[in-house]
This record gives structure tokens, sequence and C-alpha cells, in this order.
């Protein structure tokens, strides 16, 4: 098990600035090497000090530097970071020293990164190992006492202590071990003749080589050493340098030289023949290079990637033909080429983002990562212009995506947002990366109108549930952000709730009438439609809607004076003195429609003399048209019709009784007026009628006489209260009576005037029947009104 090693190094300064920027907290852990999956190295929510319940909403995850193995996972729910694949150290870093395994701890909303770093100790799990079972040495007999003899050397995977440590040579006559340490640490052996060799007592030898680490336990792996004696004396041969160094740029061609060595031998012929070769190289490094055994020359025979391997340490030999030889030590470094290209990672990513994030709102985070080294490893990062992010450094190489600009999704959808790395290499090498972005909607748009406000026609008497007009309003937001409901505001129409009378599709914003709508009840109203959309909280807007009703001729002109045909028989008496163009009556109408459905006219369409009167086209005045003479019929009936100018017209009738007399004496003869037509049982009626008149009048003419009579002697008071009253149907406004016993033409012109006027005013709310003649509503006439009617020249009751 690991030990843990925290070592927060957290820039408190981060939090400053308006984005977050990647924490820079580090945790170390160390483990061993081949931990079973599972195992867990450390917990790093505590160490960290992240909240538990909040791993999963933050998508807590490991991030490798390069995107390779996945060694390491966070378990979610414990906040512990365990193994999730074999670590073998020796895979993960070969020979080297230490073993750092770099991983990144990710958190999103807000965005947040820890570097962990997982040392990886090595654990004693390989032997030491010889290339070979078998090393074959030949040794001249006559080789002094202290000559060295070069031994294999045997690879352990392992490091450290648990690498290679020593050799022990199986007890013999001839020879002793001698061990020796090379640069790097790594150890190996020489034989060195102890005791001379003599060819004709022995001519081959076997020994036992062990070589052992120092792991505990310890391991160790050995090669069988077979030494032939050789009989000849001969020179051994020479490098010209213990150790050859050369460079070689990465990914030079196959067969480029690298460097040609070459060692001499003073013997002749055969003996002086040297032969070139690698010596015990380890096995990766078999087909990188190429020795060529007679001419020397060291070629490449591989792919060289100076990532991958930046130096070659290997040892070479020359032997000559009777297999004396000698050894060199060979160094390849590899220069860096710009051959890598940076790579653009998408660490993290907020997408879609909202509308409405505040400028310097991070969005998400880069890391770029270039494999070369040093100049070719340094990356600029740049984003294209015209898009509201930019890109902020922030530790190391990573950068935050950070918005610049309010974002409005109703305008730009979405971003490609392409970034561009380029490292500084000669020539310098670029990739670019396309992040897509979309924006998510947020309700930020009310329902707008198409027009400020909308009116509507509909002509009265309209059916109900009729469509009166349509209104529509746009919401450029998303989805239900973006969809529109029309409503009624409520309010009330005179006394009355807007839905009575109005409603509205709430769908698609159409009109209805609900009810039936009646000029003369009013003319127009308002109302307001909201439209709100459906986002949370929804916003509205509204419009007022003025709904204007037309008027139809829908209404008769009513009578007032006289009454109706056939409901009372009022007489006027016209003086037998009159002359022509005298003012008789006067025939009065109004009509509850406007306007034209409201322009009456009077006709006289049958009459007793038809020369003897006419009636004003307009006014309904009703005058003589010469002098009466005494020819004429006492009795003279008119009959009127009075019509409206509407299409179709309307028109109502009346009849006029006239009694052309200067005395009461000759009123019962009044029944004589009513149309022979009539009916039997109305005519019954008549006479009680004109009985009832004839006595009123009879008292009437009586109570004049006794008033006249008393003149002389006191005040005629009498009068007030005992007046009949000729027209029951006229209205208060009515109720000024001229000289000769008629409306004045003024009043009836008033009448069509104010029914006029309204409708250019449009005060439609107040209520028609204030101004609608009650029907029952009485007329008082003053008694002096009488006395005119029956020529009572002698003068008012003022004169009394
Ligand atoms: C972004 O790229 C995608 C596909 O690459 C394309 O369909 C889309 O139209 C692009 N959007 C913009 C705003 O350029
Ligand atoms: C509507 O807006 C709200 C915020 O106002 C947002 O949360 C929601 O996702 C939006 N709906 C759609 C469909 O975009
Ligand atoms: C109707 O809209 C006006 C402004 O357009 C606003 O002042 C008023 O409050 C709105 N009325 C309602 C009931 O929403």
């Amino acid at each position: 098990m690991g030990h843990s090693g925290f070592a927060p190094r957290c820039c408190g300064l981060a939090f400053i600035f308006l984005f977050l920027r990647p924490a820079c907290g580090d945790v170390s852990y160390s483990i061993t090497e081949e931990m079973k999956p599972g195992s867990v190295i450390g917990n790093i929510a505590k160490d960290l000090g992240l909240d538990l319940g909040k791993l999963s909403t933050r998508r807590v995850r490991i991030d490798t530097e390069d995107n390779s193995v996945q060694y390491c996972s966070v378990n979610l729910n414990t906040g512990e970071l365990i193994v999730h694949e074999r670590i073998d150290r020796e895979a993960l870093c070969a020979k080297k020293a230490s073993c750092v395994l770099k991983l990144e701890l990710v958190l999103e909303n807000p965005l947040e990164l820890h570097r962990v770093n997982i040392r990886v100790e090595d654990i004693n799990d390989n032997s030491p190992q010889f290339k070979e079972e078998l090393l074959k040495i030949e040794i001249q007999e006559s080789a002094i006492k202290g000559a060295r003899f070069l031994l294999d050397e045997a690879h352990d995977g392992d490091i450290g202590e648990n690498a290679v440590q020593g050799y022990s040579l199986q007890a013999n006559d001839h020879f002793k071990l001698n061990l020796n340490t090379k640069g790097g640490g790594r150890k190996y052996g020489e034989l060195v003749l102890d005791k001379e060799l003599d060819r004709e007592d022995k001519r081959e030898m076997t020994l036992l080589l062990t070589a052992f680490d120092g792991g505990s336990p310890r391991r160790s792996g050995t090669i069988v050493i077979h030494v032939t004696v050789l009989d000849a004396n001969d020179n051994v041969p020479v490098f010209s340098k213990a150790v050859y160094k050369a460079s070689l740029p990465e990914n030079s061609h196959l067969d480029t030289v690298v460097i040609t060595v070459s060692a001499s031998d003073a013997d002749e012929g055969v003996n002086g023949e040297v032969t070139y070769g690698f010596d015990h190289v380890s096995d990766e490094n078999n087909n990188v290079f190429t020795l060529h055994p007679k001419t020397g020359e060291v070629r490449v025979a591989g792919p060289i990637d100076y990532e991958k391997e930046s130096s070659y340490e290997m040892q070479i030999s020359a032997k000559d033909g009777l297999g004396l030889a000698s050894y060199a030590t060979l160094v390849v470094e590899i220069i860096d080429i710009n051959d890598n290209a940076p790579l653009i990672y998408e660490k993290s990513l907020t997408n879609p983002i909202a509308e409405n994030v505040l400028p310097g709102t991070e969005v998400g985070i880069i890391n770029v990562q270039d494999r070369d080294s040093e100049k070719n490893r340094q990356v600029r990062c740049s984003i294209q212009p015209n898009v509201p992010f930019k890109l902020v450094p922030s530790i190391k190489n990573y950068y935050s995506l950070v918005s610049t600009a309010h974002l409005d999704r109703e305008l730009v959808s979405e971003y490609n947002i392409t970034i561009t790395a380029t490292d500084e290499g000669s020539p310098p090498l670029s990739s670019s990366k396309t992040v897509h972005l979309s924006v998510a909607d947020v309700n930020d748009n009310p329902p707008v109108f198409e027009e400020q406000s909308y009116s509507a026609y509909v002509t009265e008497n309209n059916k109900p549930g009729s469509t009166l007009c349509s209104v529509a309003a746009r919401d450029p937001d998303w989805r239900q952000n973006g969809t529109v409901i029309y409503s009624l505001l409520a309010a009330e129409v005179n006394g009355a709730p807007v839905s009575s009378y109005l409603s509205v599709n709430g769908d698609t914003g159409v009109i209805h009438a609900v009810r039936s709508f009646d000029y003369e009840h009013f003319r127009s109203f308002k109302v307001h439609v909201m439209a709100r959309d459906n986002g949370s909280p929804p916003l509205s807007s509204n419009v007022s809607v003025s709904v204007f009703i037309t008027d139809v001729n829908d209404n008769s002109p009513q009578i007032l004076y006289p009454s109706p045909e056939g409901n009372s028989f009022m007489t006027e008496l016209v003086p037998k003195a009159a002359h022509g163009g005298s003012l008789v009556s006067k025939v009065i109408a109004v009509d509850a429609d406007s306007g034209q459905n409201a322009w009456l006219s009077y006709q006289i369409i049958k009459s007793t003399d038809p020369g003897l009167f006419t009636i004003g086209l307009h006014s309904g005045e009703i005058r003589t048209q010469r002098d009466i003479s005494e020819s004429d019929s006492m009795k003279q009936n008119l009959i009127v019709a009075v019509k409206d100018n509407g299409q179709p017209s309307l028109s109502a009738t009346c009849t006029m009784y006239l009694l052309i007399s200067d005395n009461l004496a000759e009123v019962p003869e009044l029944k004589d007026i009513s149309y022979d037509e009539n009916n039997s049982k109305l005519t019954f009626y008549l006479i009680i009628a004109l009985v009832c008149v004839s006595t009123f009048f009879l008292t009437f003419i009586i109570i004049i006489l006794g008033v006249r009579f008393c003149r002389r002697r006191k005040p005629r008071l009498l009068f007030d209260g005992a007046v009949a009253i000729p027209s029951a149907y006229l209205p208060p406004n009515y109720a000024e009576v001229d000289g000769t016993g008629t409306l004045r033409s003024a009043y009836n012109y008033d009448a069509y005037l104010t029914t006029g006027s309204r409708t250019s005013d449009f005060k439609f709310v107040s209520s028609y029947n204030d101004n609608t003649l009650p029907a029952d509503q009485t007329l008082r006439k003053s008694p002096s009104d009488f006395a005119e009617v029956f020529g009572d020249s002698d003068g008012s009751p003022e004169e009394c």
C-alpha cells in the first residue's frame, strides 16, 4: 500500500479573477507497482477538501496527460482514488529511476483542475537475466595472469536495489571474478586469469556465472561460460577510441551512416582481419542500428524517435580471425526535430451555455501538448477573431475559454470556435481544433404585438361567436419560451365582465364575439388582450383592442305625438280663422338608430281634404295650405307616415285628428272623426270615449264660462290643475309648446340632433336608456297652452 503525500500548493489568488481558474493544488501519492485493480491509492476528495456529495454532479474524473491508458479512477461515493488498470512500472518507465504517473483530476461547475502525481515504486518482480544461456570465450594459452575477459551483462527489469547488484563465479582453478560498474550504475563482470592456462593440460573448461539482485527476496539468473584454450600467439585488435560518440537527428532515414568505428590488429592475414559486432546489446536496440562487420559503419536500421529514446549506449566488439576481441562503447545522442504538431485537447466544455451568462464566464478548459522538447515544445494558442470568446492562459499548458461579451441566442445560436496552437519550432508546426458551442435559450424576450393597437368593426345584431378580428404577437425565444398564449385581461364593460362580450382563442389570437351587440345599447368598447409566453417565469405584454359597433337600421321611427294610431283619440283644434301657412300641429317622432337610419321624413299619405294641409318633410309641422273656408269640413283626418332614411327604410304611421272649430259645442260630433272601417266593438269604445270627452268639454266650458263670469270680481286661480293632457307621451324636454299649441320645430330638430351628435363623440358606454323616451312618462302642460288652443284671446292667466 502506498502512503499518501499531500502537497497542496494552491494559489489563493485564483479566485480574484472573474472566472474560475483551474485550481493549482497538487496531490502526490506513492504506490507500488502491480497493485490489484480496485486497490485504494488514497482519499483524494479528503486530501483536496472536496465536497463528497458533489462529486458526481461535478463530474469528477481522472484525465491522463496524453489520453492514454486509464490507470486510475475515482470512486464517486467515497472519494477514493483507486487502481483501475494494472500498473507495471517497467512498462511505464523502463529503467527510469523515478517513475511518476501524471494525472489530472477534473471537476466541472465550476471548472477545477488538480494535478495528481503518483510515484510508482518498484517491487522486485523481475529476475536478473542473461541474454544467452551459453557464453563462449576463447583464450590463448599464452595469456598472462591478470588478463581480463569481459563477461555478458545480466539484465533486470527492476531498478535500484532490485536491479542487478552483483555476480558470483563458481569456484575454479584458473579464474577469478572482477566486478565493475558502468556509467549509469550498471554492474558487469570480468573474468580475470588467476593461474596460467596450459592447453596441453586442459583444452576446455566450463564455469557457471550467477547474477543476483538486491531485492528481498533476492532473485538471480545464471549463464554457462565455456572457455576454449587457444594455441597461437596473436595480437588483439585495438579500437581507436574507448568511447565513440555520435549525434543523430531523429527521423533519420534508413541506412544513414551514424559513425564508423575502427580497430586495428597488428597481425597479418586471417589473424589481422577484424570483425565488428554489437556486444550484448539489449533487445530493443537491436533493430535500430546495424554495424557492418567489415567496414565498421554504424547505420540506421529502424525508426529513430527522440520522443521514445533520446540516446543509445551500446557495446561494440572487434574480433580477429582467432577470436581475440576487444571492446568499446558507442553512444548515439538523438537530436530533437520539430516533428510533433501541438495537440489540442478539450478537457472540459460547458455546452450548451446559457445565453444570459455574464461576459468573463469560463466556458471550457483547453489543454495543449507538444511531445517535442525545448523550443519545439513551446506552444502559442490563439482563437479565431469575431467570436465573443478568448483564451486565457492558465496553469502550464492549460487555457480557459472565456466569454467576452453578452450572448444572444436570438442572434447567434451556435459558435464554431477554432483554436489554433503553434509551436516555436523551425519550421513551426500548428494544429487547430474546432469547438462547437451551442447557446441555450433563456426566456428574455416578451411577446411583442405586431400592431400598437387593434380595432375591430362589427355591425350590430351579429351572430354570437362571429369573428371580429385577430391579434398576433411574436416571441423570438425558443420552444415554450417563445410560445405565445393569448388571453383577455379581466375588466368590466358596462358593468359586465369582458368575457361576456368577447373571447380570444389562446393559440391563434382570433377574437370572437360572445354575444350579439346592440348599437342602441352601446357603440364601442375597449378591451386589453395579453400575450404571454410559456417560459418560467413567463413574460407578457398587452395590447388594446377597440371594438366599434356599426348601426343597422333595426329600429322603426317611434311616433311620440300624436300617439300611434288606435291608441287614443287626440284632437287638435284648428281655428276657423286660420290663414294659409298657419302652424296647426306637429308630428313628433324619434328613431333609436343613428345617422341616416334616424333621419326622419314626414309625409301625409291620406287626408280628408288633400289640398288643405301640408306637412314639413323633415320638421313634421302641419300647416294649412290655404285659408280655412266655411265650406271646409269641420273634421279633418290626416294619416301621416314617418320614414327613416335607412336601407331599407322603416316607417310608422299615425293619424292626426283635426277639428276646424272655434266652438266647443261642436265637440260631440267628434265621434264621427273615427274612420268607418273600425269595427263595432271599437266604435263602442270610441263612443264611450267621446261621451267622456264631451262630458269633459262641457264641464270645461262651464268652468270657463264660470271663470269669465268671475273674472270681473276675483282672480281666476281655478284654472290651475284642471287641465287635460292632450299628448301623453312627450318627454320633459318636449314640453315647451309655442303659441299655436304645437311643439316648436326646434325641439324636434333637437331630438334629432341629440341622436345624431351622439354618433360623433363615442360616449357609447353611457346608457342609452337615459335618453330613450320612456313611454309611460307623462307630459305636463301649463294651463295657458290650453287656453291658446281654445283661442282664448282674452289673455293668459297672468292677466287674471
Ligand atoms: C458549425 O459547424 C457545423 C459542422 O461542422 C455546421 O453544420 C454549422 O453550420 C457550423 N455553424 C456555424 C455557425 O458556422
Ligand atoms: C426557457 O428559458 C428558461 C430560463 O428562462 C430555461 O431554463 C429553459 O431551458 C428555456 N427553455 C428552452 C426550451 O430553451
Ligand atoms: C399592459 O401594458 C402596459 C404597457 O404596455 C403596462 O404598463 C401595463 O401594466 C400592462 N397591464 C397589464 C395588466 O399587464
